[in-house]
């Protein structure tokens, strides 16, 4: 591989900024929206629910003047788990709110205990039935607890924003995206201090208006890319980095003898000199590896020499790639859903091959391009989700890639 890519919008920060927008009856811009699925859809529920969506080129323009209903769309909601967020949204500026289950990624169970105890403490009833069904004579400010949950993180900030009193979220989810919602807030007019740490302080206040933010880049998309320039010796300029997002990147691709180079926002991969190094992935929250990022990096254990061990212990469901890489002829031992060890480096082997979510989807893509041989893979809708016309931008990397139809 070798050329230039851009890094689009972030997946998990567009998502939330959308919702932000039911908080205002004024107009709102968000600009670097990537084009994908999810926000396709999530704008298609904004659209069901009353607002006003125009997009041209990376930009999207949404008023949310009335709203003509609390129940957002259920096919579009089960279509995506971001959705969950629209709770907060909703319960913010109607105080009321009938949400169908949000589906999503099959990654591992999902519960929504934290969100929903946190909202419950700021004065909702909530009955959970085949919907979520959430109503508030009056929001109040509370002290809640988020447990680092990213979504969790962002419900309760929408719900709590427009909330009388004042709303203290401890154990507070500190990810690049939360930080950007509180921002977007705040230039809504908004009363958020801590941004950016573990203890978010939030004086509600009466209204909020229109602003305009830029989504920021997608750090799993960065270092997805970088991976890909690795296992393929490819030497690739990533443009659009944001740096100080990709500690937990750089650290494991120094770690394993990746050698790349920053500089202003592009990210240089260039190919190494012989065997990567085995490593220790392990996932965690935010400043640490993602678990989105987990996927990726097993990938590049199978080209790195000696004993990898990997630990997500975020979702039970993220290792499923790892069966796909095996019959690509990785050496991987499963212990359990949440560790395996790695061994290389091996020469992987095209395969027919399944997306099983949007991750793991561009992990086998990773793979294939790493691979002797032609590799079919299937369900790449999935993929779809999250990265905007994945198979032209590697195209233009010197990628031999195409969509066939089944
Ligand atoms: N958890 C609970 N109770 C809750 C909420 C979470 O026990 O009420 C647990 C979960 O079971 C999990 C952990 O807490 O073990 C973290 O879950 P979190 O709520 O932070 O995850 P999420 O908000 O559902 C977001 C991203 C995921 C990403 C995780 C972790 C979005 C839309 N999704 O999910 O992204 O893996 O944070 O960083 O922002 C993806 O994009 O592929 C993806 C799955």
């Amino acid at each position: 591989m070798s050329g230039s890519v851009t890094v689009m919008g972030s997946k998990n920060s567009v998502l939330p900024l959308l919702a932000a927008t039911l908080l205002t009856r004024d107009e709102c811009v968000i600009t670097r929206v990537p084009d994908i699925v999810d926000v396709q859809n999530f704008t298609k529920i904004l659209e069901k629910l009353g607002s006003k969506v125009i997009r041209k080129n990376k930009s999207l323009k949404v008023c949310c003047g009335e709203l003509k209903s609390d129940c957002p769309d259920k096919k579009l909601v089960g279509s995506m788990r971001a959705s969950i967020v629209l709770l907060g949204g909703l319960l913010g500026r109607l105080h009321k709110a009938r949400l169908a289950h949000p589906g999503g990624d099959l990654i591992g169970a999902r519960p929504i205990d934290v969100h929903l105890r946190a909202f419950r403490s700021m004065g909702a009833n909530i009955a959970e039935g085949e919907i979520i069904n959430a109503t508030a004579k009056k929001l109040k400010g509370a002290e809640v607890y988020a447990e680092s949950s990213v979504t969790g993180t962002e419900n309760i900030i929408l719900a709590a924003v427009l909330a009388k009193g004042r709303t203290v979220i401890k154990l507070a989810a500190q990810e690049p995206h939360v930080e950007a919602l509180c921002k977007f807030l705040n230039l809504m007019g908004a009363k958020i201090v801590g941004v950016g740490t573990h203890t978010l302080i939030i004086n509600g206040v009466k209204n909020l208006h229109g602003a305009k933010i830029e989504v920021i880049p997608d750090m799993i998309e960065a270092g997805s890319f970088a991976v890909l320039a690795a296992v393929t010796k490819g030497n690739v300029e990533i443009k659009g980095v944001n740096h100080n997002h990709m500690d937990a990147v750089y650290n494991k691709l120094a770690e394993m003898g990746v050698n790349f180079e920053k500089t202003g926002s592009n990210l240089y991969i260039r190919p190494s000199g012989g065997a990567y190094s085995a490593a220790s992935i392990r996932t965690g929250y935010y400043p640490n590896l993602a678990t989105d990022l987990q996927p990726p990096f097993g990938v590049l254990a199978t080209q790195a020499k000696g004993c990898s061990s990997i630990h997500d212990w975020i979702w039970e469901g993220r290792l499923g790639y790892l069966y796909e890489l095996k019959k690509m002829g990785a050496n991987v031992t499963i212990m359990n859903p949440h560790q395996a060890q790695v061994f290389g480096p091996t020469d992987l082997r095209g395969s027919v091959i399944d997306s099983l979510d949007i991750r793991s989807g561009m992990t086998l893509v990773i793979a294939s391009l790493a691979a002797i041989g032609r590799s079919e893979i299937k369900n790449i809708h999935h993929i779809d989700r999250g990265y905007e016309h994945i198979d032209e931008r590697l195209r233009a990397l010197g990628a031999d890639i195409r969509r066939v139809e089944s």
